[in-house]
């Protein structure tokens, strides 16, 4: 237990066990209580305020966090009475020292926060603001150049990896080239990320013609843009689509930024954008071994009304199910979505060749391709998936 008479250890830096990293160019020039809270003026202005009940709940003590697990052991509900600060001073290292007034039983509390660690969680709205993540909307042949990055770069340094992967939380999409173009090393690269998402075509794919296709992937035909795997409930969302050959005549790929293609829907189809973000269709896969069924809406949004996903699909759309005064509307607005994945305002066009690699997200970008002819030359993709998390996990890994 913490020792609240023992002196304070005032000069060294808090230790909110917590293995990121938080830096932060600003310093705490003053702390005080104000109407119950703490309050924070910082050297660039900014004025945090934080609950009572929020920094006792984040003490970092040994007392109120696992040393090792890093996890909260401090248990909010066995608190007997109202939290609240009874003082707050500033450390000589520039952080933060709370003084919890004793509870029911006659308990006070220390707890010591670093100055970066309080930055980067202010949840006031300025901050939150500047943390939130905004994706990068692109659209357009013309003015969207797909970010490219060099395969050494990225197997070998971490800094390579870290910006493909940046690259491809920012804009959804980012090519990879310079790979040795055989067969199995899209597991390589992927697996410098996470393990493998297996989903029913296996734990890798190959995109290649088959005498006996159990999808439209596996022929010559054109594949209209489309997010894979729509009927799954929960589908892959780290897409990696890598050129073995791609020698036939045609089959350039399509990319779409789903999210770009939904704002401008928005904006100027709203009664389609609300079927779109409301109704739901159902997306389905049928072979021998499966039949995987799910009902969605093709774009999804969050509470605040942001966009979180798209799902389309076409060869996986089933029979619509929706009451009969919302047929027609919903075919309707299928069809102005379709158009703007076809209008080459928002498409860009790059063709694979032997050793590039997508980095797709799967809930954002619509990949497609032209058809090819078999007869002119060998196609060949390689495909796998990585879960997000893994994918997030790792760009957090790389910036501590
Ligand atoms: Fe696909």
């Amino acid at each position: 237990m913490l020792n609240l008479d023992a002196p304070r250890p005032s000069d060294d830096p808090a230790d909110m066990l917590d293995l990121a990293t938080y830096r932060t160019p600003h310093k705490i020039v003053a702390a005080e209580l104000k109407d119950g809270l703490a309050v924070v003026r910082w050297s660039d202005g900014r004025v945090s305020r934080f609950h009572a009940i929020w920094l006792r709940d984040n003490c970092a003590c040994l007392a109120c966090r696992h040393p090792k697990a890093l996890e909260r052991r401090f248990l909010l509900i066995d608190e007997t009475g109202e939290i609240r600060i009874k003082d707050i001073d500033l450390t000589g290292a520039g952080d933060v020292e709370i003084r919890f007034a004793a509870d029911a039983a006659g308990k006070p509390h220390l707890s010591r926060f670093s100055a970066a660690w309080l930055r980067h969680h202010d949840y006031g709205d300025a901050a939150r603001a500047e943390r939130d993540h905004k994706p990068k909307l692109w659209s357009g042949i013309k003015d969207f150049e797909l970010p490219s990055f060099d395969y050494r770069d990225v197997m070998k340094t971490d800094k390579g990896l870290h910006a493909w992967l940046s690259a491809w939380k920012d804009y959804g999409a980012a090519l990879l080239r310079g790979a040795p173009a055989e067969p199995g090393e899209v597991v390589k690269i992927a697996s410098r990320i996470g393990p493998l998402r297996p989903t029913n075509f296996g734990t890798i794919y190959d995109v290649i013609t088959m005498p006996n296709p159990n999808a439209s992937a596996y022929t010559a035909m054109a594949l209209e843009p489309h997010t894979d795997l729509s009927n799954w409930q929960s589908p892959p969302d780290c897409q990696f689509l890598f050129c073995v050959a791609n020698e036939a005549e045609g089959g350039s790929s399509v990319l779409v930024d789903g999210f770009s293609v939904a704002e401008e829907i928005r904006r100027a189809n709203p009664d389609a954008f609300e079927i779109l973000s409301t109704r739901e269709i159902e997306f389905r896969f049928q072979d021998d071994g499966c039949d995987i069924r799910r009902r969605s809406r093709m774009i999804q949004l969050a509470d605040d009304g942001r966009i979180t996903a798209i799902r389309f699909n076409n060869w996986l759309r089933t029979a619509v199910d929706l009451p009969s005064t919302e047929v027609e509307s919903i075919y309707r607005a299928l069809l102005v979505l379709w158009r703007a994945l076809r209008n080459p305002r928002f498409y860009t066009r790059p063709r694979l060749m032997a050793g590039d690699m997508f980095i797709l997200d799967n809930y954002r970008i619509l990949h497609g391709r032209d058809s090819f002819d078999p007869n002119t030359g060998r196609r060949h993709l390689q495909g796998c998936y990585v879960d997000r998390d893994f994918v997030l996990s790792r760009l957090r890994l790389l910036e501590r």
